[in-house]
């Protein structure tokens, strides 16, 4: 094998898809600017020439070419996907107070959250319009719903946010809304403009839903365990935020009682000092829940290719399996 080809399986799908991906880069730059507010450029630019991992763009093309997809149309598909995931961080980074994100400075820190939240906006409209493009209202009707149900998870998450009484449960309401809809929407697209029959493409959406609640339980496991370096964003955020993420509300669960108020003291009441999140980090040792947070994951990731069984026997299936081992791999 040469020596640069990876064997990540997220590089090895981005160089399968190679020239679709170009294809769908260029749409993205082409699409994100506009030539009467110019801070839109300058902030979608900031964002989008950081890079990011472009997994949910690469998800739609994948299940297309897997799928057998002849046509054009799952290049605007999977660029509309990674519109509605760019504004949702624009606006994600304001609610969130993140001054981090793809290892640059944030949008809302280096102009303002008004300039996040309208340009996230606007991000959305085009992501609207490129869709409206394929003709399709069966697609339509699956990234409407992709992006409401995003919006829910988002408000439905910060409303849980401080109240200890959040459960599993509730917290995976929260996930498959913000993180995995977008995932299967951008799976079953692919499905759905291929014209593949329904079990196939239910089986994308089920592949897609697990990998993403798989993924975003490993990302809020880098959040207590990760490397700023390596995840471009700050360690620690989801303890200053107070958010109730499955490692925590596994420790809450298990508290004793002079435990308990250390979860109230720093989450329910938000008064924390210097030392609370190595505190909490131990009490997370104690009872083992970043492993017990670690396992749920790999469960999920091992439903994800479960699901890809029904579809055709294709070098991208493989590749799919592959990626969500990897999605919980990272944490290694
Ligand atoms: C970040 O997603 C938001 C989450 C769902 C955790 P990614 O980690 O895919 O972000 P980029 O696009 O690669 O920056
Ligand atoms: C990701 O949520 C944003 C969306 C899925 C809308 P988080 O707030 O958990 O992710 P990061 O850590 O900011 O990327
Ligand atoms: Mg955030
Ligand atoms: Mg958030």
């Amino acid at each position: 094998m040469d020596a640069k080809v990876s064997t990540k399986p997220h590089e090895m799908l981005a160089a399968t898809l190679s020239d679709e991906m170009a294809a769908v880069n260029t749409l993205i730059r082409t699409r994100m600017a506009s030539d009467h507010a110019p801070r839109i450029p300058e902030v979608t630019a900031h964002l989008v020439e950081a890079g990011g991992k472009r997994l949910r763009p690469m998800l739609t093309l994948a299940a297309a070419r897997l799928c057998g997809y002849q046509g054009e149309d799952h290049v605007k598909l999977a660029a509309t996907v990674e519109f509605i995931h760019t504004a949702t961080l624009l606006h994600d980074d304001v609610v969130d107070e993140s001054g981090q994100r793809r290892g640059r400075p944030t949008a809302n820190l280096l102009w303002d959250n008004k300039s996040s939240v309208l340009v996230g906006d606007y991000l959305f409209a085009r992501s609207f319009q490129l869709m409206v493009e394929t003709g399709s209202l069966r697609v339509l009707d699956i990234l409407a719903n992709a992006a409401a149900t995003i919006a829910e998870g988002e408000v439905l998450q910060m409303t849980a946010a401080s109240d200890l009484r959040t459960d599993e449960s509730i917290y995976l309401q929260v996930v498959r809304g913000k993180t995995a809809a977008l995932f299967s929407a951008a799976t079953e697209v692919g499905g759905v403009i291929a014209g593949v029959p329904e079990a196939q493409v239910k089986a994308l959406f089920d592949y897609g839903d697990a990998l993403g609640i798989a993924f975003q339980i490993a990302d809020d496991l880098l959040d207590y365990q990760g490397d700023a370096k390596a995840t471009g964003k700050n360690v620690g955020d989801d303890f200053r935020e107070r958010k109730l993420t499955l490692p925590v509300i596994k420790a809450v669960a298990q508290a004793t009682d002079e435990e308990r108020a250390f979860w109230v003291r720093t989450i329910e009441k938000g008064k924390q000092t210097e030392g609370d999140l190595g505190q909490a980090l131990a009490l997370m040792e104690k009872y083992g829940t970043l492993e017990a947070t670690r396992a749920d994951a790999r469960t999920w990731a091992a439903k994800a290719r479960a699901a890809l069984e029904v579809l055709p026997n294709h070098e991208i299936r493989a590749m799919l399996s592959d990626l969500a081992d990897y999605v919980v791999a990272r944490l290694n």
